[in-house]
């Protein structure tokens, strides 16, 4: 059985008197049967909220060095620093880093690597553009963006992967249910090929404009394994309501 993860990607938000104001009221809500929670705020404040908070909810970082060993790489952060202050969790290859870093499908695969080798557990992101999408070519770029698991079997075991089609980040525009659960399908399909029996334990979050009134639809439909929230994960209302609506969900496998 998966149990869902809801994960709160902050971003480049908040403060350290806002985000402990916000952890505090998602926290009192928390530990809730039947749906793990996650929350990635920024780097700097890592270590004291997940002092603060850690016993009720997990933690995660927005991104990670693909170096596994401490070295001269200025303004990297290193997995095992990031476990060293209470992660479990690590998001690889967002959308915007791809964009904004140039990072690419090898890169990402490399975090994803050094992350695992550290004990994280990388929430690794794959999703098409608009015109990728438009031009048919949705499931070319996901298998493309996926082909680096070849190799690198052994962390399969630590994987979530998270499908966060671009055009619905921030835009306020979700896949509906059914878009979501063919490339969730698609992705399980693609990881089976590895390991069938991992693949069946394997989380699969859906990504793009999730919030509280759409939560519940998305996370009932097949293969939606959890959500990876951005923009309502700072509303505790809305992130909350997101994280009740995963534990409601009934497990297809
Ligand atoms: P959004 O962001 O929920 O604001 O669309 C999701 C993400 O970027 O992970």
């Amino acid at each position: 059985m998966r149990i869902p993860l809801v994960a709160g990607n902050w971003k480049m938000h908040g403060s350290l008197a806002g985000g402990e104001a916000l952890l505090a009221a998602i926290a009192s809500a928390l530990p809730l049967p039947g749906v793990e929670v996650a929350v990635m705020p920024p780097f700097p404040y890592l270590d004291r909220f997940a002092r603060a908070f850690g016993a009720r909810l997990a933690f995660g970082a927005q991104d990670v060095s693909e170096h596994p060993l401490d070295g001269a790489h200025t303004g990297e952060v290193s997995a095992r620093m990031l476990a060293e202050v209470g992660c479990r969790y690590v998001i690889v290859g967002h959308s915007e880093r791809r964009r904004d870093h140039g990072e690419s499908d090898e890169l990402v695969w490399r975090k994803a690597e050094a992350a695992a080798a550290a004990g994280l557990n990388p929430i690794l992101c794959v999703g098409e553009s608009l015109e990728e999408r438009e031009g048919g070519a949705t499931e070319r770029v996901v298998a493309r963006q996926l082909a680096g698991l070849r190799g690198r079997e052994p962390l399969l075991g630590r994987l979530c992967i998270a499908y966060e089609p671009v055009w619905a980040i921030g835009t306020g525009r979700s896949a509906s249910p059914e878009q979501a659960a063919a490339v969730h399908a698609l992705i399980r399909g693609i990881c089976a090929r590895v390991d069938a029996t991992i693949a069946n334990s394997l989380r699969i979050l859906y990504g793009g404009s999730v919030k509280a009134s759409n939560a519940a639809a998305l996370l009932a439909a097949e293969g939606i394994d959890g959500a990876l929230v951005g923009g309502a994960s700072l509303d505790a209302g809305e992130f909350l309501a997101v994280v009740r609506a995963a534990a409601k969900r009934v497990p297809d496998s």
